[in-house]
């Protein structure tokens, strides 16, 4: 395993965005900080709610299209950006196995445990088959990746969809820098739908990603030494019908002082005061073409799941 990222690396990156976030106004808090050991788990959790259709709906379109997509790669490698339990890229290797290219596995993510038990697991499910596992942060480290054979790039779950307009733009920008001519990208995005249903799967009956979106909040208080009172934040889940996406908020119920000590801050809450800790972005299907045409990619194929809740795009850079 490759560590680009190191707990001292992540800790000076969470100084400084929690010291920024907490000063802007509304507060925000950056997603990537979601994903600790506890937070892994919990999104595994979600990806398995009944509510949350996302990860079965690509799973379904991989299932169907996993071979035309090999095929049409035509790549040796799969690397994957925020691979996390590596789940899915199960069904991505299965493919390209089948159609006699698969030569190496090379995910990348933040969450160094979580990648490690994953890809020790599958060292053993595909043995021959060459596993890189990069410890890094999809916005800093592409360069870090494997730059031999052919190249499949995987982007799945609407992690892109977590990213903003301009975030999305130096993201595709930073890929094509990276990517050689006949790698492609596979991105997995999550389409607009009725809100109702958008709002159930981001604020489940169980309240598994009510305790995703506080863990954010444990994940400060254990690494900046502060104290959130963590049960005084209601999570919310809100659809912002301009930017069709979904806006993950928690709010404090009562007016509340936050000392984060190791950054020697004070921060006040007022009553019903709500910051924002991840969007989820939903595409249409039309704009998301012109947005990887304007950003360089030509789109070659796309596949939506069954009920079109969710599509997959295979593009190469232009
Ligand atoms: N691809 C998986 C997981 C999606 S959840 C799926 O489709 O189910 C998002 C994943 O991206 C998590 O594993 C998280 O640890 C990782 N992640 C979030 N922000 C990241 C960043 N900036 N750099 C690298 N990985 C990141
Ligand atoms: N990429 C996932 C998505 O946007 C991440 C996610 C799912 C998430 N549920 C969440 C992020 C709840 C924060 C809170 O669908």
């Amino acid at each position: 395993m490759e560590v680009h990222l190191t707990p001292a690396d992540l800790r000076v990156a969470m100084e400084r965005d929690v010291r920024r976030g907490l000063d802007s106004s509304p507060k925000e808090l950056p997603p990537v900080y979601f994903y600790d050991d506890r937070g892994s788990r919990l999104f595994d959790e979600i990806t398995r709610l009944p509510e949350y259709y996302p990860t079965r709906a690509e799973r379904a379109i991989l299932e169907q299209h996993g071979r035309d997509i090999a095929r049409t790669a035509g790549a040796s490698i799969l690397v994957e950006l925020g691979a996390g339990t590596c789940d899915k890229s199960r069904v991505i290797l299965d493919a390209m196995r089948d159609e006699g290219l698969l030569g190496g596995f090379a995910p990348l993510d933040v969450s160094d445990t979580t990648l490690w038990e994953a890809v020790s697991a599958l060292a053993v499910e595909y043995p021959g088959v060459a596993m890189t596992a990069v410890v890094g942060d999809f916005h800093e480290h592409l360069a870090c990746l494997p730059r031999e054979g052919v190249r499949l790039f995987a982007f799945l779950g609407g992690t892109i969809g977590n990213l903003d307009p301009t975030q999305r733009q130096g993201f595709y920008a930073d890929l094509l820098a990276d990517m050689l001519p006949g790698d492609h990208l596979l991105l997995g995005c999550d389409l607009i739908k009725d809100p109702a249903r958008l709002i159930a799967a981001y604020d489940d009956a169980q309240g598994v990603t009510a305790e995703f979106n506080r863990n954010v909040l444990h994940v400060i208080n254990a690494e900046l030494g502060a104290d959130f009172d963590v049960d005084r934040f209601i999570h919310q889940a809100r659809w912002n019908a301009e930017d069709h996406r979904i806006e993950m908020w928690l709010e404090c119920a009562e007016a509340t002082t936050v000392e984060i000590s190791d950054l020697g801050l004070r921060i006040e809450f007022a009553a019903g005061e709500a910051m924002r800790t991840e969007i989820s972005t939903k595409f249409d299907p039309e704009d998301l073409r012109r947005e990887l045409d304007a950003s360089g990619f030509a789109v070659e194929s796309s596949w939506f799941s069954p009920g079109d809740d969710f599509l997959l795009t295979l593009a190469t850079p232009k």
